[in-house]
């Protein structure tokens, strides 16, 4: 097995499943061929080396998860599986619950192999990519995690959120509202205190896995992922911070994340009186422009017509620690159905299946269909065996209020239990003849949506009117006359076993 990113760029290699490639420029060309070999199913992963205007050694991965067997490998599920499989054996390893293993000290710490601090920090001496023609700068960090500690609780949180590159010693990491970080790093500016920070540009997949999945509130993703691996992750502290970073990390930087405003800053009174322990920054203020950044439903989004997010706080990184010969990960999005988690469909289906099926009996499977979008549940899929009016209905219901399926999701289709939801042949052939648009469909409107929704107009954006709306889609044999439904033009199980053990030499033979 695998405790690192070398580890597992070793297994791909000794499978085949890893093209190293000379020469590329980091402006462009790493991001475009990613894209082209990331739309083939059996896409490798991809090491860049000598890479444009960098030494030898400084190097970038892409395409890691971009198949379903590479992800079952990182999630720890048996690699021969496949679509809805995967599904259910994800389920199942989750079904008691995360059972944290918390992280131990490295007697050894490859990531301290070099330490550049203060004057000598710049960034620039890593190949970091433009990975898209209308990126608004270079981004460091896209398959990133930043590790941050919860003041009050002292918990470490670990969350994967874009980092751009502003200068030398000064990055930017984009938080949507409500994730862990935002609220920690909130936490301390409201006390008039940096937030410490520490990104980690490359790390074991199996770590980062649990850096972009959804992990409740008080709960370290480093004992998420001990868990999931079997055995503690190895973590050393990082000088300033004390913040545990991962031992055998590829690149760690460590820094404070600055307020973006004097009124961010400024404490509040109660607040104010609470210690926190460690060293206390010099409280700077500092925001920049972030963006724009192809993003994750396959367009550049943000504000305004420039796409920009104005005002993000700056992230200023103190120090650098990084292995000899580094490799930066990089999971730059594109457009769907390209991957760019580690499979972010198997772990959102498995959500949404959990929770339909604690309301509603006799649930198939449920499927998020990934050439809609790679994140998240923008089309999602229900196949189940009907047994009451208003059962399907009620699926679609609960897929649509949950909230793995609630997050920006649009279509919820039901269909039944002779079709496969994994299979969106089958989904169109449902929605084209089980389906009749006005009895069928009902819309939900003023819905949970995001500002990286494609579909919400400027001017509303600009109001913060984040909404979306849901259609609720049947597909299914009307249950009032089910069993009267047209037969399906398609031969019997029975038939085609009695002709495959008559023909079945000679078919195959040709
Ligand atoms: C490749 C990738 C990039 C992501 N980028 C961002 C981002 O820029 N900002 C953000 O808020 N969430 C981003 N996410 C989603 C978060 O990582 C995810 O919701 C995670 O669970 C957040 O962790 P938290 O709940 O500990 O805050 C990204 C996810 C992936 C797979």
């Amino acid at each position: 097995m695998f405790d690192d990113l070398r580890g597992f760029l070793n297994i791909l290699k000794s499978q085949s499943e890893l093209k190293e490639i000379s020469g590329a420029d980091w402006d462009l060309e790493i991001g475009a061929i990613t894209e082209l070999l990331a739309a083939d199913a059996s896409a490798p992963a991809l090491l860049f080396d000598g890479i444009k205007g960098y030494s030898p050694g400084f190097r970038i991965a892409t395409n890691l998860f971009a198949t379903e067997q590479r992800s079952a490998l990182v999630l720890r599920l048996p690699s021969e599986l496949k679509g809805l499989d995967l599904v259910r054996a994800w389920r199942e390893k989750i079904r008691g619950g995360i059972k944290p293993i918390d992280p131990i000290d490295a007697k050894d710490a490859p990531v301290k192999e070099n330490i550049v601090e203060g004057d000598d920090v710049d960034l620039y001496r890593f190949p970091v990519p433009r990975w898209h023609e209308w990126d608004g700068g270079r981004y460091i960090g896209t398959g990133s995690m930043t590790i941050t500690r919860d003041p009050d609780e002292k918990w470490v949180n670990l969350g994967t959120y874009r980092v751009m590159l502003h200068d030398r010693n000064t990055t930017s990491f984009y938080i949507s509202v409500g994730r862990h970080a935002a609220i920690m790093r909130e936490k301390y500016w409201s006390r008039g205190r940096p937030c410490p920070a520490a990104i980690c540009l490359g790390q074991d997949p199996t770590l980062w896995a649990m850096s972009v999945a959804t992990i409740p509130w008080g709960i370290s993703e480093y004992g998420a992922a001990g868990w999931l691996r079997g055995g503690p992750v190895e973590v050393t502290s990082a000088q300033e911070t004390g913040l545990p970073i991962p031992a055998a990390a590829e690149i760690v930087l460590e820094g404070e994340a600055c307020p973006p405003s004097v009124e961010a800053r400024d404490p509040i009174p109660a607040a104010a009186e609470i210690v926190l322990e460690g060293e206390a920054f010099p409280p700077s203020v500092e925001a920049r422009e972030e963006g724009p950044f192809g993003e994750w439903m396959g367009y550049y989004v943000g504000h305004g017509k420039t796409g920009k997010r104005p005002n993000v706080p700056v992230f200023k990184v103190r120090r650098i620690y990084y292995r000899n010969d580094p490799i930066l990960q990089g999971n730059p999005p594109f457009k769907p159905p390209i991957p760019f988690g580690v499979g972010e469909h198997i772990l959102v289906s498995a959500a949404i299946w959990d929770a339909v099926e604690r309301e509603v009996p006799d649930v198939r499977g449920v499927w998020v269909a990934k050439e809609a979008s790679t994140w998240g549940a923008l089309f999602t899929v229900i196949s189940l065996r009907q047994r009451y009016p208003g059962h399907a209905k009620q699926a679609a219901c609960v897929a649509a209020g949950c909230r793995a399926g609630a997050y920006m999701g649009r279509f919820y289709v039901v269909i039944d239990d002779d079709l496969d939801p994994s299979k969106m042949g089958d989904v169109l052939w449902a929605l084209g003849t089980r389906c009749d648009p006005e009895r069928s469909i009902d819309v939900i409107r003023e819905t949970w949506s995001s500002e990286a929704d494609p579909i919400i107009s400027p001017e509303r954006k600009g109001k913060g009117e984040l909404l979306g709306s849901k259609a609720l889609i049947l597909a299914c044999k009307p249950y009032p006359w089910y069993e009267d439904f047209p037969k399906v033009n398609r031969a019997s199980p029975e038939l085609l076993a009695r002709v495959q053990e008559k023909w079945g030499s000679i078919l195959r033979n040709g």
